[in-house]
């Protein structure tokens, strides 16, 4: 059978988005989440409002302590995410963080792109839980390896979990276990980004626990 192949976007380790090679491997009966914007092509589908944003002044710093989370695509983009939005057990959605001040969205650099996925508290390890917010969990959606964006929620290849599964060359983290890698060529875990709760919406507790994407050294 012959393999579909698509262009997508990879990120390099300042966060600049190029083009490469995504391997789509069908007839697999494995439960698969296929974000709306990887279908479009690009990491993540932004909306108008948050493309606006970009180039705003603190758009590509890093994630800041006390920025709120925002969803980063579809029709609620730009809105603040809050606790009961998200599923428990997933999946996970697609968010940016944003200066609760300014309200400038950080969208400027695709090294800020989130997965933040609601877990059950007593399936998480106790590093995990460290940096949950009632079991909810962010990390960084660029994948280690390559810097393609991690965009598939599907059952583990190897367990009955479901993890997030990078596309492009199948490598697959475990949210549970700190995002550690659990198949597939990825040489580390994905950066962590710790949370906490303020007035009932999620809100960044620390900067980045480990490197972000595809960066060396
Ligand atoms: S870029 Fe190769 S597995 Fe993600």
């Amino acid at each position: 059978m012959t393999e579909a192949v698509e262009r997508r976007t990879t990120v390099d380790a300042a966060g600049s988005a190029a083009p490469g090679p995504i391997g789509l491997h069908g007839g697999v009966a494995r439960r698969r989440l296929l974000f709306a914007g990887l279908a479009a092509g690009i990491g993540i589908a932004v909306s108008p409002a948050v493309r606006a944003q970009e180039d705003a002044p603190g758009a590509d710093e890093r994630p800041q302590k006390a920025d709120l989370l925002v969803f980063a695509e579809g029709d609620r983009a730009g809105e603040v995410i809050k606790p009961d939005d998200l599923p428990l057990g997933g999946p996970p959605v697609h968010a940016w963080p944003m200066d609760p001040k300014s309200r400038v969205v950080r969208s400027g650099s695709r090294l800020n792109e989130l997965l933040v996925v609601r877990l059950d508290p007593a399936e998480i390890d106790d590093d995990t839980r460290a940096r949950a917010a009632d079991g909810i969990v962010a990390y960084s959606a660029i994948c280690s390896h390559a810097g393609c964006p991690v965009t598939e929620w599907v059952k583990a290849e190897s367990g009955d979990k479901e993890v997030f599964k990078c596309a492009c060359h199948n490598s697959e983290y475990d949210p549970r276990q700190s995002a550690e890698v659990v198949f597939g060529p990825a040489p580390r875990r994905l950066a962590a980004l710790p949370l906490t709760t303020v007035d009932r919406s999620i809100a960044v507790a620390a900067v980045f626990v480990g490197k972000v994407g595809a960066q060396q050294g």
